[in-house]
């Protein structure tokens, strides 16, 4: 439990930073929030998707262009704007900060693309940290939170481990901040998707298609039937993903709660896969095994 000092149940324009908005669960999140009374600092990283939130006209939302997980400057770089905006607003400190960009792919480790995988983990991991090292001194001024998009953490699942790994990473990077913040009551959440609507699962399913064709075809021979089987069991999966609005209600609610949870679970087949998580390691793996 935390012992956090009580926050505003009613939204008065506390500042948000909220990373990749251009579509699916941040687009959905930042909007939201904006309406719901925060001001949203929304990033991404096309000029073209800033002009898309611009033309929103909703005035608490505030597009942040460029911002690239992979570049440090730009994570950097974004400190001093959003700090000068939040004075200019005489908002003291900010808020919280959503951890929510990132994208993955499809493939076995043994073909998995280095250049990509190492883009991912910046994504995912390195630049959230640069993120969180420059803002933790506005979080702490505005006695803040932290909420991390995940999926359900810790579940091996073939064939989409880039994925899962940052979510074990981000899994451990967060309850170790929950004992590291923990003298400044500043609390990291863990919202844990399930399948959720976005365009994601159609990219990473184009992309599954195109690396068919670029793979070495002897080692695609080994895993080809195992893909396909995979792909059609998301083709079924996909009809019942959750609307991505339904996670930023989570995330509203979560940055409204006076004592937030450090867990929370939405989307379809997100509780299934929490309970997965409470069983042994071993009998977890064989259970999800089964199924390949
Ligand atoms: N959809 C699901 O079922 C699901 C389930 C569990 C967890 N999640 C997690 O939820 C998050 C959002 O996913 P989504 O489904 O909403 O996907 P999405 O629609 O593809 O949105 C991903 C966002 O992240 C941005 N992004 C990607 N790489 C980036 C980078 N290097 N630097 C800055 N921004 C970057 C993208 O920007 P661009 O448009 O410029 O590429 C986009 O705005 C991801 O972290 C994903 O792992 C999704």
């Amino acid at each position: 439990m935390y012992l956090s000092k009580p926050h505003p149940l009613q939204p008065n324009g506390e500042g948000v930073l909220v990373t990749g908005c251009s579509s699916g669960i941040g687009w959905a999140t930042a909007l939201h929030l904006a309406r719901s009374g925060f001001t949203v600092f929304a990033t991404v990283r096309k000029q073209s998707d800033a002009n898309s939130l611009q033309q929103l006209h909703e005035p608490n939302l505030i597009p942040i262009c460029p911002f690239d997980l992979t570049q440090r400057d730009q994570v950097l770089g974004i400190h001093d704007q959003i700090s000068a905006d939040l004075t200019k607003r005489g908002k003291s400190g900010l808020y919280a900060i959503v951890n929510n960009a990132g994208s993955g792919s499809i493939a076995p480790i043994e073909l998995m693309d280095m250049d990509k995988f190492h883009v991912e983990l910046q994504a995912r991991l390195l630049g959230p940290i640069a993120l969180l090292q420059s803002f933790l001194p506005l979080i702490r001024e505005a006695n803040g939170r932290i909420i991390w998009i995940v999926t359900p953490a810790l579940i091996t699942t073939p064939y989409v481990s880039s994925i899962h790994a940052c979510d074990f990473a981000v899994n451990c990077l967060v309850r170790t901040l929950n004992m590291e913040l923990k003298p400044w009551n500043i609390p990291n959440i863990m919202i844990r998707c399930g399948g959720i609507q976005t365009s994601a699962s159609d990219r990473s399913n184009s992309e599954l298609e195109a690396a068919y064709r670029n793979w070495p075809q002897e080692r695609y021979a080994l895993y080809s039937a195992a893909l396909k089987k995979l792909q059609h069991e998301f083709a079924v999966f996909d009809q019942k993903r959750t609307p991505s609005e339904e996670v930023a209600k989570v995330v509203a609610q979560v940055l409204c709660a006076s004592r937030p949870k450090p867990r929370r679970q939405v989307g379809h087949m997100s509780r299934i896969a929490s309970l997965l998580e409470c069983l042994p390691q071993e009998l977890a793996d064989n259970l999800i095994g089964m199924r390949r």
